[in-house]
């Protein structure tokens, strides 16, 4: 059984916490989009991994891992990763596999990100500032596009560098003010990239259906949310790359024909880092007491999250254009102790009711919110594991999403823990 699983909402609702629990019986992981932009967590034991490239696989010794082509990868994020699972006795060697045809983030990329927001001020896209949007950018724009491969050939490599420098310092120079860049030094860092990744480059695709064929199973593990996706998601307050599952063939070679399941992820309320519009936003004590109940910090740049109700109407639009199967609701535990709790369940402009998410901008900063309200919990939901013990108001709630999506949530999160977790 092949398995795709995404986020439903603007990212971290918990993806990193069901890879690794369904990794438990798949032969291969396999990170497809996104770059060190993202951080998912796997909470095992006292041990808290905070994965920002490596599938969540890796902490399992006995799966192998993928980075496919459409992965932006940070080589130096990368090594720190590969080398902080060493720490803690789990290695890669032999079982991880990197595309050759993935491209890399450089220096100049994360310069860029980082001065263009500044230059943005106000109207900047609150990104993580990992340099995703410029590598994704020279990927599209070919020329000055780096690929793992490219680290094979280091002459090659050091001359075209040099080119790109000079156009970034131009670049920089005239339109940020910024002191320029030396090539050298990147130069020198790809030496230790090449030595340290090329071992594990190879060609994935090739890979995934030889895998495939031979009757291994295979997680597709997406990073960010289905609304951050470029051209589906809450443009231009979105990540670069198709973060929903429609990423998933182009950003690994394998079609969606191949796959037999696809878990949305989705937590039992919603979350946002950065900017751009959120309808069901409680910026009030509602917002501040999921914050700090959830410990809602970003996983890789640790900036507050935004919280807010369950938008079923966005998470009913994410499941239509990711052919969503079935919903993993993370944080059921998060919301105990809340009297009443609200999901939204329609959108409406002036007196229209509006009939499907309005990705664009314009309309959706004008909807507003009909609601749904049901009573709440005080009951500890984070010990329990079989769904029919559950406070009857968490399951007259998990139904009320289950109605509003129209898709069956067969796994419940109530804790970060690997075992906090309960199956349908
Ligand atoms: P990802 O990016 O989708 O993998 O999610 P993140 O790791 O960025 O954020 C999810 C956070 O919620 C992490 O700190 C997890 O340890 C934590 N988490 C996951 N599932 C649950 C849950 O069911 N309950 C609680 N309380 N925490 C959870
Ligand atoms: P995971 O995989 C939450 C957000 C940023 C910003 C926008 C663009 O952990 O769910 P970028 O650096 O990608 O150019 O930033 O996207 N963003 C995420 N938000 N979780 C993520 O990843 C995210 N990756 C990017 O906060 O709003
Ligand atoms: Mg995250």
């Amino acid at each position: 059984m092949n398995i795709c699983i995404t986020g439903l909402q603007w990212g971290d609702e918990g993806k990193g916490k069901v890879v690794d629990t369904l990794a438990e019986k798949s032969d291969i992981v396999v990170r497809y989009s996104g770059g060190a932009n993202a951080g998912h967590t796997v909470v095992v034991g006292n041990d808290r991994f905070a994965l920002h490239l490596l599938p969540s696989g890796s902490v399992r010794q006995n799966v192998k891992c993928v980075i496919a082509n459409g992965v932006v990868i940070d080589p130096e994020t990368l090594i720190e990763e590969i080398g902080s699972l060493a720490e803690k006795n789990i290695h890669l060697d032999g079982r991880l596999l990197i595309s050759e045809n993935a491209h890399i983030v450089l220096d100049y990329h994360k310069a860029e990100d980082r001065l263009r927001e500044q230059a943005l001020g106000g109207e900047k896209i609150g990104t993580t500032i990992r340099g995703i949007g410029p590598c994704y950018a020279d990927k599209v724009g070919r020329s000055f596009a780096i690929r793992v491969a490219d680290l094979r050939d280091l002459a090659r490599l050091k001359d075209k560098l040099y080119a790109v420098v000079e156009y970034k310092n131009k670049l920089f120079s005239a339109v940020y003010s910024a002191q320029p860049i030396d090539a050298g030094q990147i130069y020198e860092k790809c030496r230790i990239y090449a030595d340290r990744l090329l071992p594990f480059a190879t060609d994935t695709t090739e890979f995934l259906h030889k895998s495939i064929s031979g009757g291994k199973s295979v997680l597709f593990e997406g990073a960010q949310g289905a609304l951050l996706d470029l051209d589906h998601g809450t443009f231009p307050f979105v990540t670069s790359s198709n973060a929903s599952s429609l990423g998933m063939p182009a950003g690994s070679g394998v079609p969606c024909r191949m796959v037999d399941k696809f878990i949305g992820v989705a937590k039992a309320y919603t979350t946002r880092v950065g900017s751009g519009p959120f309808p069901t936003e409680q910026d009030n004590e509602i917002g501040n007491y999921i914050r700090d109940k959830g410990n809602e910090y970003g996983t890789t740049t640790g900036r507050p999250r935004r919280c807010g109700w369950f938008d079923a109407v966005a998470v009913s639009y994410t499941i239509t254009i990711g052919s969503i199967d079935t919903i993993a609701l993370m944080h059921l535990d998060t919301l105990t102790g809340i009297e009443k709790l609200s999901v939204c369940t329609g959108y409406q402009i002036g007196a229209r009711e509006v009939s499907f998410f309005p990705s664009n901008l314009d309309k959706l900063s004008r909807v507003q919110c009909v609601y749904e309200t049901v009573d709440g919990w005080n009951e500890d939901v984070s010990n329990v594991t079989d769904f029919n013990d559950l406070p009857s108001n968490a399951k007259n709630y998990i139904t009320l999403i289950e109605q509003a999506t129209t898709r069956p949530i067969t796994i419940i999160g109530v804790g970060p823990k690997r075992n906090q977790m309960i199956f349908r």
